[in-house]
């Protein structure tokens, strides 16, 4: 601690004049002044020091130092909460400085106990901050203390496996729920009754919380302020309903194999979707969402729907609805999510084949190549396990809400404009939508394939350079894809208002690849282009008739092309600060993975014994694979990749099953949600957080699913291997394959999710300190009289036997930190 004292006296109370060569007041303020604003005048100056100008007129009284103490040295890591505690006697006011050191943010400067969160850092630095205050005679005694950051480390302790019936987190962290199904989002919309009564779902939280982004608000709460942490709206995918828990019943109403009870169907329908909800942090820290902000929409399966890109107006696109196929309207079951640096939010249509209904004798109705192409897709003909909404019969027969999911040959001319027999095409693609204007209508961007879209993960928004889109198709044995697109990114874009139409510049032309991963541990993009290679006419396994037919048909293309099959691409997250992509492969039976269909890629071959029921073969808990672009550019045509991590129980044999060496605190499988920190605070700089979100049915024998955090390494850190498979009947074969290093204390469990529900959707503020993330499907599968999870009612107390919801959580930590760090 050092004291400065200084030799000059005032002539009156408004002027501050250091005759001595001792550090003043100007030398504090211009310290700190070097790295924030400039400040000029005694007002200012006081003003720093909470005081009034005039504060230093001592009234007559004794003029006295102040004696201050800026507390011990520390020592933390990258995204702590850190809090410097001075104490001062005789003075008149305090501030905070920082003396050296990356440059941090400082809270409550002028109290005794700032706080600062803990830069991103590379290895150990040290901060040093001065305590200063001036004493009754004006004088300002300084003291200094150091402060060492550590770089990032999962600063919490691991969980272990639970089958309780809460979302668990770590010591020192809380959860609240934010927005679950059934909440009102529109004025006058009476509270959830969760009994299955409630309707006009249109108004209200959709079920099965899945993808999600959260878009910044200004503080008044009337435009877009990507910098907002406490104010901002949630985009947030409704992929499926668990009817269980939806309808008073329980069940769904069918008579002769037909839906019957429209207030049931419109309720499912309502519950697809998107929803797009206000939320904000109280003054006592809370967050809430904003049942009567202007910003909330739902987007649901009804919702009006441009069709934007090459594939806009094609043959195979038209419908009674929109006889041109420039348009239809909605979007169903979407999974995961992408965003644009534009501000809109990217929402993917998933398993919606499932949704549509194809009579027995459809095929002999229709040139054979739409037969083989609905196939492909999983458009069935004949009866289908689905919802079946489009058998329900209504009395106006102008009213086609439920009628266009009857994709049958029916009625009308050739072109398909007097039914629906084309809708399923206008399903699977990726959906842009403008969360800030309520009234915008959302465009399919067809340019970027249609397959059941996982979500849609941004790189390359750099000055200049074309933006880049991973892209998963999760089906078994479906593909990983890339768009890159054919606009070279102008910074000035991302602040357009007219955000739709900047989506229209960037994601309506480009090339979409797909990846075909090869046993050298390189890998290609094929091109999904008309007339190039094998996409002609002349095709023996398609005849691809023009770029629409392509695009349409991306999985057939990509068969032709020869891209490699995965184990069901799920999530995509790009390493913000080395451009590196990781991919989970959810899972993978024996049918899909069999002992000799396996790849370098797709390597393990095996059985997961559970505790109860019978044997899983195959790939069943999944794994993570990792690539990285030849020269680091994303739009290279060549790519080295590695599988980071394996899923697997930590019980199963280390050497062809355990191959990432999991142990009680990070075992796992079936990976599927999968995110980096945001590039704006700690958690995603330098050595960003990786967080691995679980959808299980292999491994919920140990424990409900979970949500992990890791710290990765990067493609290439580990080395070949070859593990010898399992099947069935005892034979076996050798697999050559590329592990990345153990992760060990680089992959901790941080929360376990509570019964039968999945973990899916994270995103966080752009200080990284509020985290939100989706419970899936809680009690999924439960009798309706004795729902098997009664969360979240059961988060807070006892379960009362409530029908569970699934809900946005939010995760915060006690001190203040950021979330993970
Ligand atoms: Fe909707 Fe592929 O998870
Ligand atoms: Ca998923
Ligand atoms: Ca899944
Ligand atoms: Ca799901």
């Amino acid at each position: 601690m050092s004291e400065l004292k200084r030799a000059g006296t005032h002539d009156d109370g408004d002027i501050c004049v250091n005759f001595s060569s001792n550090p003043h007041i100007d030398d504090i303020i211009s310290a700190r002044n070097s790295r924030r604003q400039v400040l000029g005048g005694m007002v200012a100056m006081a003003g720093l020091f909470g005081l009034s100008a005039c504060d230093s007129d001592d009234g007559g009284q004794t003029q006295s130092n102040a004696s201050v103490s800026a507390g011990a040295s520390a020592t933390t890591s990258s995204g702590k909460n850190v809090t410097l505690a001075g104490t001062a006697t005789n003075s008149t006011g305090v501030l905070w400085t920082q003396v050296s050191g990356p440059t941090v943010a400082l809270s409550n400067a002028n109290s005794n106990t700032a706080s600062f969160i803990a830069p991103a850092v590379s290895a150990p630095t040290q901060l040093v901050f001065a305590f200063n205050a001036p004493g009754t005679n004006n004088t300002v005694a300084t003291a200094n203390t150091t402060v060492t950051i550590n770089p990032a480390t999962l600063g919490f302790t691991a969980l272990p496996k639970l089958l309780n019936d809460v979302v668990t987190v770590p010591e020192g962290y809380s959860v609240t729920v934010l927005y679950a199904l059934g909440d009102p989002i529109a004025p006058g919309v009476p509270a959830s009754a969760n009994n299955g009564t409630d309707t006009n779902y249109a108004q209200r939280a959709g079920d099965h919380h899945d993808g999600m982004y959260y878009f910044g608000l200004n503080a008044a709460g009337t435009g877009r302020d990507d910098t907002s942490n406490t104010r901002g709206i949630l985009c947030v995918n409704h992929e499926n309903v668990t009817e269980q828990y939806l309808h008073a019943g329980g069940t769904l109403t069918v008579v002769n194999g037909a839906r019957t009870n429209r207030v049931e169907v419109d309720r499912e329908i309502e519950c697809h979707g998107v929803g797009i909800v206000e939320v904000a942090r109280g003054s006592n820290g809370v967050w809430a969402y904003n049942q009567a902000s202007t910003f909330n929409r739902r987007i649901t399966p009804n919702t009006p729907m441009q069709i934007s890109g090459p594939v806009r107006g094609a043959a195979r696109m038209r419908t009674l609805f929109s006889p041109t196929g420039t348009a239809g309207r909605g979007t169903v079951n979407n999974c995961a999510h992408g965003y644009a640096p534009w501000g809109t939010y990217l929402t993917c249509e998933e398993n919606w084949a499932g949704y549509f209904n194809r009579a027995a004798g459809d095929n002999a109705l229709r040139p054979a190549k739409e037969g083989q192409a609905y196939a492909r897709y999983g458009v069935a003909g004949g009866p289908v396990a689905g919802l079946n909404w489009g058998t329900l019969a209504v009395s106006d027969p102008s009213d086609t809400t439920y009628r266009k999911w009857n994709a049958s040959v029916v009625a009308g001319p050739a072109d398909g404009t007097g039914d629906f027999r084309y809708e399923p095409n206008q399903y699977g693609w990726i959906v842009e939508i403008d969360p800030y204007d309520p009234a915008s209508t959302p465009r399919k961007r067809t340019a970027l394939g249609r397959m059941a879209h996982e979500g849609a993960w941004p790189a390359n928004f750099v000055a200049g350079r074309p933006p880049v889109y991973y892209m998963g198709d999760d089906s078994r044995g479906e593909y990983f894809y890339k768009f890159v697109s054919a606009t070279n990114w102008d910074p000035a874009d991302a602040q357009r208002t007219d955000r739709l139409n900047v989506g229209d510049k960037y994601l309506d032309n480009g090339t979409l690849y797909v990846a075909r991963f090869d046993a050298t541990g390189q890998g290609t993009w094929l091109p999904l282009v008309f007339g190039q290679g094998v996409l002609t006419a002349a095709n023996s396994l398609y005849s691809f008739e023009n770029q629409a037919d392509v695009l349409i048909n991306s999985r057939i293309a990509a068969d032709a092309l020869g891209a490699t099959k995965m184990d069901r691409p799920e999530w995509a997250g790009v390493n913000p600060v080395n451009g590196e992509v990781y991919l989970t492969l959810t899972n993978g039976n024996a049918t899909s993975r069999p002992l000799a269909g396996t790849d370098a890629a797709n390597p393990r071959h095996y059985n997961d014994p559970r505790t109860t029921g019978t044997a899983q073969r195959g790939n069943p808990n999944g794994h993570i694979i990792r690539l990285r672009e030849t020269g680091d550019n994303a739009t290279a045509l060549t790519f080295q990749w590695d599988i980071y991590l394996f899923g697997a129980g930590s019980d199963l044999d280390p050497n062809n099953i355990n191959l990432s060496g999991l142990d009680a605190t990070n075992d796992f499988a079936s990976p599927d949600g999968l995110w980096f920190s945001r590039p704006s605070n700690p958690g995603g700089q330098i050595n960003p957080l990786l967080w691995i979100q679980t959808d299980d049915g292999s491994f919920t024998d140990q424990t409900n699913n979970q949500m992990l955090l890791a710290l990765p390494g990067r493609v290439g850190d580990g080395g070949a291997r070859t593990i010898t498979n399992t099947d069935a009947s005892g034979a076996t074969r050798q697999q050559a394959t590329i592990v990345g290093r153990a992760p060990g204390l680089n992959l901790k469990r941080f929360l376990v999710g509570p019964r039968n529900a999945e973990i899916t959707g994270v995103d966080s503020t752009p200080d990284g300190r509020t985290v939100f993330v989706n419970i899936q499907h809680p009690g999924e599968g439960g009798p309706t009289a004795t729902p098997s999870s009664n969360w979240p009612t059961s988060q807070s107390g006892p379960g009362n036997n409530a029908r569970p919801r699934s809900a946005t959580i939010v995760i915060t930590k006690n001190d203040g930190g950021v979330v993970g760090l």
